[in-house]
């Protein structure tokens, strides 16, 4: 048994969605996220960068005592998972492996989709992960750094982004493709919007979901689960405006009580 908290990062409010799944997953758990606001979007920054910030992050997690960290952001895990997990001991999780076992196990056609940021498009990190779980499978992706926007705005349940969302995605559409990667953990905020786009017989991969579940059975595999009478905590923290993550937070968390707190790394 460890009580001690699980570590989530992004550069935004998208790996609230990872930390949502948790908390539906693992009640018995709690959690630290921190989201790096003032530096968003981490999409068009050159990789160096990505590595320094997710470092700084990983760091601020460690000193709240975490037991495992969740890179909750796709571009931070191509960019930075393999180099950071060089510099410490504790467990670190990216979400691209998980997301890419999914998506091989549901596509029939042997064609898969991805929407990510350009960053993570750019890394081909999708591809490389699919192409050793499945070589015959193809992956074709597509840069969306407008939905990030359109997340970080809150503007992700407006009904008037369906426009705006068919066009970004009529590369997509045209495919006829069965599955597609969410593959940047903002975009399960846009899912309906994104499915209704892409139609009911698309099957959309929400990595950040798939990688807690993974985790979970890691916590079981290492005996590393809360006890679950110990006393559970959920702290949230942003290193900008604390109000717009806040807000989008309780709503998307279902939790009014939610407190979000500004944190300066120093940097
Ligand atoms: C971004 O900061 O551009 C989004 C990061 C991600 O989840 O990939």
């Amino acid at each position: 048994m460890d009580n001690r908290p699980i570590g989530f990062l992004d550069s935004g409010v998208g790996g609230l969605t990872a930390v949502k799944a948790a908390l539906q997953l693992l009640p018995q758990e709690s959690t630290v996220f921190i989201g790096d606001q003032a530096r968003l979007p981490y999409g068009p920054r050159p990789i160096q960068q990505v590595q320094t910030f997710t470092k700084q992050l990983v760091q601020f997690l460690v000193k709240r005592d975490v037991k495992v960290i969740v890179i909750a952001c796709n571009t931070a895990t191509a960019a930075a998972l393999t180099w950071v997990r060089q510099q410490f001991t504790l467990p670190i999780f990216g979400v691209i492996a998980a997301g890419s076992r999914q998506a091989v196990a549901l596509t029939k056609q042997q064609q898969i989709g991805l929407i990510a940021t350009q960053g993570t498009i750019a890394s081909k990190a999708y591809e490389r992960e699919i192409q050793q779980l499945a070589p015959q499978v193809t992956v074709q992706g597509l840069a969306t750094p407008e939905f990030v926007t359109l997340v970080e705005q809150g503007q992700y349940h407006d009904a008037q982004i369906l426009q705006q969302v068919q066009k970004i995605l009529s590369p997509l559409t045209k495919l006829d493709l069965d599955t597609l990667i969410l593959g940047c953990t903002h975009f399960p905020l846009l899912q309906p919007t994104i499915q209704q786009v892409m139609g009911a017989s698309v099957q959309l991969v929400d990595a950040g979901a798939q990688t807690v579940q993974e985790l979970q059975r890691f916590l079981v595999q290492e005996q590393l689960q809360a006890d679950p009478d110990s006393p559970v905590s959920h702290h949230y923290y942003t290193t900008g405006q604390p109000d717009s993550l806040q807000g989008i937070a309780q709503e998307w968390l279902e939790e009014t009580n939610l407190v979000v707190k500004e944190v300066d790394l120093g940097a």
